[in-house]
This record gives structure tokens, C-alpha cells and sequence, in this order.
């Protein structure tokens, strides 16, 4: 199985395209929430999750990168941000329905369609019921930034791949937005 594209990506963030503010406003992060951020590269959101649920609750922050994870694993010692190295289109080792929040930035994009349906299934085995999938991505348009047009995938194409009720649509900067849906 082939990703999209290779792994440039791999372990990056790119953290200051986005609106951070407008993201975890509309993410509406409630205390002892279990979150899941797939993609988490050096972890910036999983940070900002974990501040936001004050020591309750977990945060996996979770990326098939090693070197990444690894380095998260020494940085977030003793916090609720539990670093796992797996690959997000395969089984992974977190337990049925239990996840509150599954949060993929600028990931999508990256996998084949066999990936996004893959991604799709694993993502409705660990949210819970009326549990919360958003998905921030390139908006499809002819820009000099991010993937080629071919890879982007728009707001309804989203819908297609993700078999949950489409909640939100927001902007979360000046070339992104971000989808949630709900499984339902
Ligand atoms: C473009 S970076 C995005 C990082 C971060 N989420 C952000 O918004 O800046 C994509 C990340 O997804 C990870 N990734 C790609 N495919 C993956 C997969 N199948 N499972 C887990 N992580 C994956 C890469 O290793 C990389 O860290």
C-alpha cells in the first residue's frame, strides 16, 4: 500500500498556518476527554489538548514517524499525553469506542483512497458513540503551497470516504479548513 505522496512529511508540523484559536474553539474540548490527534508530528496540538484538559482525561498523540514519538515520549513524561508509533490505516493498539475526539491535521491528503477508507474504519472502531472525527486540510485550489491539486481533497469529497454525520465546516486559515463529523 502507497501513500500519496512520500514521506517529505514525515514527523513535521507546520503549526503557524493555522488558527490555532478557531480550531480548539470549535473542538469545544470538555474536561476528561480522551483525544486522539493522528499526524500529531512534534506534537504542538497534542500540547494544547492536554492544557486544555488540565490533567484529566488522555491525549494520544499518535504518528508512524519513530523519531518523532520518540522525542515526544522524553518531552511529555509525567503529563496525560500518551505518544504512540503506529501507522493510523492499520489496526492500531487503542481499545474499541473509546475516544472522545479524533483530531488529523494536513494528514488526509497524504493517503491512497485504500488508506482513507482504512483510516475511515479504524476512526469509527475507537470513537465513541456521538464521538467527534475533525479533519483540517488544504483547501482544493491552485495555490503555490502544499500538496498538488490532484491530492487535495475537498469538503465534499471528504464526505464520500467518511461515513459519519458531516457536523461543521469552518476556515482555519488562509488556505485551510477544517470538517467535523460525528459518529453517528
Ligand atoms: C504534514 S504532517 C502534519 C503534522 C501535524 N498534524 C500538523 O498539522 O502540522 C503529516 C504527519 O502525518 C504522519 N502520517 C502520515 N501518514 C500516517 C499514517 N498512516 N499513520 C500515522 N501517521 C501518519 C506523518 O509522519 C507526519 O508527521
Amino acid at each position: 500500500m502507497k501513500n500519496n505522496q512520500t514521506g517529505h512529511h514525515k514527523g513535521n508540523s507546520s503549526e503557524s498556518c493555522l488558527n490555532k484559536e478557531i480550531i480548539l474553539r470549535e473542538l469545544n474540548i470538555l474536561p476528561g476527554q480522551s483525544i486522539l490527534d493522528v499526524g500529531c508530528g512534534n506534537g504542538y496540538m497534542s500540547r494544547e489538548f492536554s492544557r486544555l484538559l488540565n490533567n484529566s482525561g488522555r491525549v494520544y498523540a499518535l504518528d508512524q514517524a519513530g523519531e518523532a514519538i520518540e522525542k515526544l515520549k522524553k518531552e511529555t513524561k509525567g503529563t496525560n499525553i500518551l505518544p504512540i508509533e503506529a501507522d493510523i490505516t492499520k489496526r492500531t493498539e487503542i481499545k474499541d469506542s473509546s475516544i472522545d475526539l479524533i483530531y488529523l491535521s494536513k494528514v488526509f491528503h497524504i493517503f491512497s483512497d485504500e488508506q482513507k477508507e482504512n483510516f475511515q474504519n479504524e476512526a469509527k472502531r475507537l470513537l465513541k458513540p456521538n464521538g467527534k472525527l475533525a479533519i483540517v486540510e488544504f483547501e482544493k485550489k491552485e495555490i503555490d503551497i502544499g500538496p498538488p491539486q490532484k491530492n487535495r481533497v475537498s469538503p465534499e469529497e471528504m464526505k464520500w470516504f467518511i461515513k459519519m454525520q458531516a457536523l461543521s465546516l469552518v476556515n482555519v486559515g488562509e488556505h485551510f479548513y477544517m470538517q467535523i463529523f460525528v459518529n453517528k
